[in-house]
């Protein structure tokens, strides 16, 4: 359906095609979608206000291009092969067609409830069919849906909840994680309590907890769908009307909403997704992302979706009920794509290859990686235990910003390099800056890692707040968009991504916000400040510790009953994911003689690596680093 690369020079043919000229590049993909009316002009560009139009006054649906477009050839192909955590839990699967009249039937209970086009809905609900089917039947209306990963807390619910002013939440009962049973209604509850502008909560039976239903308020799914029809007539969407808002950690401690919008998404997913796996018809795909993050939005339900691939969405975790539970999928289902993080294949090489010697693994043609850097001993470990040697790896770098995957391999077609993402898709216009946003040329350089030029799925905008879209992602370097990533450009070309250069640690691919845990930190009472900082882990990539100081008045409390309720806070502020590993009780820490905390050497003192520290002469009182590094919790 869509145009594929297969050769090496096939890539490269195209790259130079869309570094001359983009629009008619992507024009040409946008040609095979289904559009109500073309677009007046391909692309519109401010560069310094950085407003971005693709596909101007093209006139579409998304789930068009997913259902309508495809229905006649794809109707009975498997859509989305759902397992469930608990492997004796029948496997449900939906064809395209019947995921069109769940979708068709779900947009038609938000047009009940009073959702139109431009509203915004909160999706909060764990990684069931239900999930995908909200989504879309959002996009079939032309509500905006704002995922937010059903791990988050009370609190992080009701800020994003409150920031997209969404009036209408889905949910669930509850969750069923591993061996655990999660309550999710609960925490919508606590959310809810401080956010006025909710009228209605939709709640997905799964765990069958009790739960408290809010007459008026709530009502259940089962019997919001009862009886209503399954066909329903899509929204007419704009190009540039918006999909969905899903937030995101960056420097500063609020979350962003970031933007994205209908046509520019749809093409870039679509496209993506096609060459990158290099998916053919019957393959079977399993991302094992979850839907609350970018990769479950782009590469779970619109990329494979946009091209009828059959995808696997997964329930559980990796290591429930043992820690064979992918390769028993990959085996049941015939996995032909394998997409997860570094973060799970380290987790699942620290117990040896057995547990993947007792499934047949015959059926994998493509392995993908994401999220964070993948290191060589993982890369390797992927690729010869998991892929037998036959796979390729396709390390896909991106961001939530980005929309979709950026720098690549393209499957089989790209040489690979272990922890390398390798080379830009076509129209990815990369560029290394220098601290100064001087551009590093030539091979064998490191700097900041910036794109030039526009591709069809950037940000539009932060969720009510342009400025600081343009301020966070335009105004480092003039003209770029700045990644906050730093990259290395080795003596091939090749890119390696090296990690962030802001603010923002990488906790088992999950992005946070240094200043986020650090204000959750603050909550505690007995806290009068602390400074967060990553450090290598060796499973999750990056682990959190956190430098605290405490109040006189904890003098009469027990030091660890103060670090666990540390801990608790941080769960009750942001989630699990935000924990603290490390916590050191500190009296000051390193400040410049204007009161700003030196985190340069803090990041040193946690890698363990206090030899280096710098210019520590502006330090207003360098007796705080001795004391530090005297006490850390790393060997120095
Ligand atoms: C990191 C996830 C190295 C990077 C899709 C980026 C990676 C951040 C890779 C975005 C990769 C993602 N190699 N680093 N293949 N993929 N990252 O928004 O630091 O959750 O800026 O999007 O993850 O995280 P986000």
């Amino acid at each position: 359906m869509l145009p594929k690369i297969n050769t090496l020079s096939g890539y490269l043919y195209e790259y130079q095609k869309s570094v001359a000229n983009p629009e008619a590049f992507w024009e040409n993909i946008a040609e095979n979608f289904y559009w109500h009316k073309k677009w007046d002009k391909v692309l519109e560009w401010d560069r310094d206000g950085h407003n971005v139009q693709w596909f101007v006054n093209g006139k579409l649906n998304i789930t068009e291009n997913i259902f309508e477009k495809n229905l006649f050839i794809l109707g009975d192909k498997p859509a989305i092969i759902w397992e469930p955590n608990n492997p004796d839990e029948p496997t449900v699967t939906l064809t395209y067609k019947q995921l069109h009249e769940k979708v068709c039937q779900f947009a038609n209970v938000l047009l009940q409830n009073g959702v139109k086009k431009g509203d915004r809905v909160c999706i909060y609900l764990p990684m069931v069919p239900e999930a995908a089917i909200a989504m879309l039947a959002c996009a079939r209306v032309g509500a905006i849906h704002s995922v937010v990963f059903a791990g988050f807390s009370a609190s992080s619910l009701a800020d994003r909840i409150n920031d997209a002013e969404v009036k209408i939440v889905l949910t669930s009962d509850g969750n069923f994680r591993g061996a655990k049973s999660i309550p999710v209604k609960a925490v919508v509850d606590e959310a809810l309590e401080s956010c006025p502008l909710v009228e209605k909560v939709i709640v997905l039976k799964r765990t069958s907890i009790e739960v408290t239903m809010k007459p008026g308020r709530d009502i259940w799914w089962h019997d919001a769908i009862r009886g209503v029809s399954t066909e329903n007539k899509a929204q007419e969407m704009d190009s540039e009307d918006m999909l969905f808002i899903l937030y995101t950690s960056g420097s500063t401690g609020k979350p962003k909403g970031v933007v994205h919008t209908t046509g520019g998404y749809m093409v870039y997913t679509a496209y993506s997704f096609a060459n990158v796996f290099q998916y053919n018809i019957n393959d079977i795909y399993f991302c094992t992302a979850d839907v609350g993050w970018i990769t479950g939005h782009s590469y779970i339900v619109y990329g494979p979706l946009l091209n009828g691939a059959t995808a696997v969405m997964f329930e559980g975790v990796p290591n429930h009920p043992g820690v064979d539970r992918f390769w028993q999928i990959i085996e049941k289902h015939k996995v032909t794509h394998f997409y997860t993080a570094p973060t799970a294949i380290r987790s699942l090489m620290g117990y040896g290859t057995e547990p993947i010697e007792r499934h047949n693994l015959s059926s994998l043609k493509v392995l993908g990686s994401v999220g964070e850097p993948i290191n060589e001993e993982a890369w390797h470990w992927y690729h010869t235990h998991v892929g037998k040697g036959n796979c390729p790896i396709v390390d896909t770098w991106w961001q939530t910003e980005t929309g979709g995957i950026m720098i690549s391999p393209i499957a089989g077609v790209t040489p690979t390099k272990p922890a390398y993402a390798t080379l830009p898709l076509p129209g990815v216009q990369v560029i290394i800056v220098d601290n100064e946003g001087n551009e590093l040329k030539g091979n064998n350089v490191e700097g900041n890692l910036c794109i030039k030029f526009p591709w069809p799925s950037m940000i539009r905008t932060t969720y009510g707040d342009h400025e600081r879209c343009v301020n966070t992602y335009f105004s480092s370097f003039k003209g770029l968009y700045f990644t906050g990533d730093g990259v290395k450009r080795d003596a091939d070309g090749y890119y390696r991504i090296l990690g962030r250069v802001d603010d923002v640690i990488n906790v088992s691919g999950h992005r946070l916000g240094t200043a986020e845990v650090e204000n959750a930190i603050n909550s505690h009472p007995l806290v009068i400040e602390s400074a967060v900082v990553g450090f290598p882990h060796e499973v999750k990539g990056q682990g959190i510790y956190a430098y605290v100081v405490l109040d006189a008045a904890s003098k009469n409390h027990d030091p660890e009953k103060i670090k666990a309720s540390l801990l608790a806070a941080a769960t009750k502020v942001i989630g699990p994911i935000a924990k603290p590993d490390k916590i050191q009780l500190v009296t000051g820490l390193p400040k410049t003689r204007s009161g700003k905390i030196m985190r340069r050497i803090l990041r040193k003192i946690a890698e363990g690596d206090a030899t280096s520290l710098g210019d520590t002469s502006t330090l207003l009182d360098p007796g705080v680093v001795k004391e530090i590094i005297e006490g850390a919790l790393v060997p120095v």
